[in-house]
């Protein structure tokens, strides 16, 4: 079986916005800003994306490790050498967005690529659906006006965070422009930026009543 088609089968029924058409667009995305990026080596590239969300801690108890160990079980299985499962566990462990105020570094230029991948797809119009998905999941209100966007000093209170959805565009969405790791992503993330910024005025304009 391919890497693609046992994440495909593994995320067929997941609902919160990290199924596999989630990893797929990153996949996709990964390699078209791979193309732009020289050096960059594809296998690893590919077997990142695939592999980014096959465990996420957000759905696993919080459990950060689960993802690097059930992406090591599958790349054992299909003979992958020792180097290729070191490289894409280091790209998954560090790939994730730990809090506003949590700086993590990616020492990787495969992992670079797949964290602008990523991060892209949290963003503009499909980000917007995927992030309202989300908070459907974590039950949480679309939007409190009394409840202010916190930006979370450490990362495990960025995971215990339990605030409406609208504040998760102040926490997280509207600050991953600026820390787009590629030009490629760069670029691609303005547009989806300028994008969340409409829509936000409208919805504060709707919210109140007016047009
Ligand atoms: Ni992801």
């Amino acid at each position: 079986m391919s890497t693609a088609k046992y994440v495909q089968n593994t995320l067929a029924e997941e609902s919160t916005g990290h199924d596999w058409w989630h990893v797929y667009r990153v996949w996709k995305t990964a390699l078209n800003i791979a193309k732009h990026e020289e050096g960059a080596d594809l296998f690893i590239v590919q077997l990142a994306a695939l592999l980014h969300d096959i465990a996420d801690w957000k759905f696993h108890g919080s459990n950060s490790d689960m993802g690097v160990k059930t992406a090591t079980a599958w790349l054992n299985k299909i003979d992958a050498d020792k180097e290729t499962i070191e490289r894409v566990c280091y790209i998954i462990k560090n790939i994730s967005f730990k809090g506003a105020n949590v700086r993590n570094k990616m020492n990787s230029k495969e992992g670079r690529i797949v964290q602008d991948a990523d991060r892209l797809d949290a963003i503009g119009a499909i980000g917007i659906a995927r992030t309202f998905a989300y908070g459907g999941y974590k039950n949480v209100p679309i939007y409190n006006p009394e409840v202010k966007p916190k930006y979370h000093q450490t990362f495990a209170s960025y995971k215990a965070s339990n605030s409406p959805t609208i504040n998760h565009f102040y926490e997280k969405l509207l600050l991953l422009k600026d820390r787009m790791n590629t030009k490629t992503g760069k670029r691609l993330a303005e547009e989806r930026d300028v994008f969340m910024r409409t829509y936000l005025k409208k919805f504060f304009r709707e919210w109140e009543g007016k047009e």
